[in-house]
């Protein structure tokens, strides 16, 4: 069935089941009602009728007992006296053919009763009459206005609960109709992306709000898969590029020293540059293999003391900073953080390396921490020409290099992208500011800072 049809169906049967309910209820209340009427007029008749305690009556010729019926209400159709054997005494004129066996209207006094007389449905009750003689009256009236009412008012009732169903049905095939008509479009669009075309759009324009409103997001999750599936070819392409020019020069290098007999020197040239070939392509597939793994591990973390952090930085790249003259200037205090050690110090000689490389000859490179309202910030400063407003995201991208970097061969491009995935690993992040005005590069680290003591790990191996 369709799903149109099942909503449809469901609702109907909702309303069904409800609406008999109700209907049930106020018909059961309302006969109930009814018969309570019936009952208290009937018991009173009883009372009144038992207490002139005079039906038995011979009326002259007759020969037979009966009841003067003028005297009854006229709610009191039928009335017998029986004597306290049952034996009936006397009738109203209507009960002349036959009386009700006592046995058969045997009940407790002030108690109302249905039977059926005659083909008839009445309502009756019995009344002690007063004095020695222990009769009892048995007044009964016919049910017919009460079943009548009753059966009217159940006519009435299902009728209406027939059309609020139907209504509902047609409510629901409708309503469903309109919620469902943008179905077979998303469905055409799913599977479109499903078969690779990342330009399919939804479009929902006009109709319900919450369906365009769907339609919208599933459009702006198909944009952002687009983004990313961008992203990720044009990162494929670009290591791909990248691990193709170290293994070019290895293998020119290589084939270029077999080609023909040389001096020794000569194959140690080339057997150096291949080497050099060799080690950036190591360092490459590291760093891509660091990417990789930066974003998908989870890694215990633990406190972490940034100065320890930056001197770490700071022994790896002492040879750069000897060989153009930079001075390395740290002032973490005891900062403490919470993290990855081995990471942490990867982050912090990208950022070092960096403003290593792009440090004026003599210039100064600082690492700094700071306390902040969300935990601590890293700073790393240098002296050198800072990075432009227009390439502070970008320089973030994986491969992304400045045309300096790029023409010297320097860098693949990866260094930054590394640290910013360990920043946000840590459940921090990774920025350029504008270094307050001041002249150079400003990278600043967010991090969760550790709120219990901690003992560095100098102090720890002393102990
Ligand atoms: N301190 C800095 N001052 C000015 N520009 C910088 C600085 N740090 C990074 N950049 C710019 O950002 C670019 C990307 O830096 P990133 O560290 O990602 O790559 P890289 O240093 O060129 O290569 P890699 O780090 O992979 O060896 C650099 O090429 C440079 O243009
Ligand atoms: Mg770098």
């Amino acid at each position: 069935m369709s799903l149109r049809g099942r909503f449809a169906a469901v609702s109907s049967g909702i309303a069904f089941a409800t609406l008999t309910g109700s209907s049930s209820a106020v018909w059961l209340s309302y006969t109930a009602g009814q018969q309570r009427h019936l009952d208290t007029a009937l018991l009173r008749q009883a009372e009144e009728d038992a207490l002139r305690g005079a039906y038995v009556d011979d009326p002259p010729g007759s020969g037979r007992p009966s009841l003067r019926h003028a005297e009854l209400d006229s709610a009191t159709t039928y009335a017998v006296v029986y004597d306290k054997n049952g034996q009936a005494l006397g009738w109203t004129p209507n009960l002349h053919a036959a009386q009700p066996r006592w046995d058969l209207i045997r009940h407790g006094a002030a108690l109302p009763f249905d039977l059926w007389w005659n083909n008839e449905h009445l309502r009756a009750v019995v009344a002690p009459l007063p004095g020695e003689r222990r009769q009892l009256l048995w007044l009964a009236t016919p049910r017919t206005d009460l079943d009548g009412d009753a059966r009217d008012l159940a006519r009435r009732m299902a009728l209406a609960v027939l059309a609020a169903v139907a209504v509902t049905a047609a409510a629901a095939w409708r309503l469903a109709g309109a919620l469902t008509r943008n179905h077979d479009r998303i469905a055409a669009v799913a599977r479109a992306v499903a078969a690779g075309d990342l330009t399919a759009r939804i479009r929902i324009i006009s109709g319900d709000p919450e369906m365009a409103r769907l339609g919208r997001d599933i459009d702006e999750m198909i944009s952002r898969l687009a983004v990313l599936v961008e992203t990720q070819q044009r990162f494929i392409a670009n290591a791909s590029h990248e691990l193709r020019s170290p293994v070019t020069t290895m293998l020119g290098e290589l084939s270029f020293a077999l080609r023909r007999e040389r001096e020794a020197t000569a194959y140690r040239e080339s057997i150096t540059e291949a080497l050099a070939s060799a080690r950036r392509l190591r360092s490459l597939i590291e760093d891509l293999l660091a990417l990789a793994r930066i974003g998908s591990a989870d890694f215990e973390s633990e406190p972490v003391l940034l100065s320890e952090v930056a001197q770490g930085a700071f022994e790896s790249s002492q040879t750069a900073a000897e060989a153009t003259g930079v001075a390395l200037q740290a002032a973490c205090d005891d900062a403490i953080v919470e993290g990855h050690p081995g990471d942490l110090q990867r982050l912090v000689r990208n950022l070092v390396e960096n403003a290593i490389r792009h440090s004026p000859r003599g210039g100064v490179v600082r690492v700094e921490a700071q306390p902040s309202t969300d935990g601590i910030r890293l700073l790393v400063s240098d002296e050198g020409p800072g990075v432009a407003p227009e390439v502070r995201e970008r320089i973030f991208e994986p491969f992304f290099r400045s045309p300096s970097a790029r023409a010297d061969a320097s860098g693949a491009g990866l260094g930054l992208a590394i640290a910013r995935s360990i920043a946000r690993a840590h459940g921090g992040d990774l920025w350029v500011d504008d270094a307050g005005g001041a002249r150079g590069a400003r990278f600043v680290v967010s991090l969760r800072s550790y709120s219990q003591p901690f003992e560095s790990a100098a102090a720890r191996s002393d102990a």
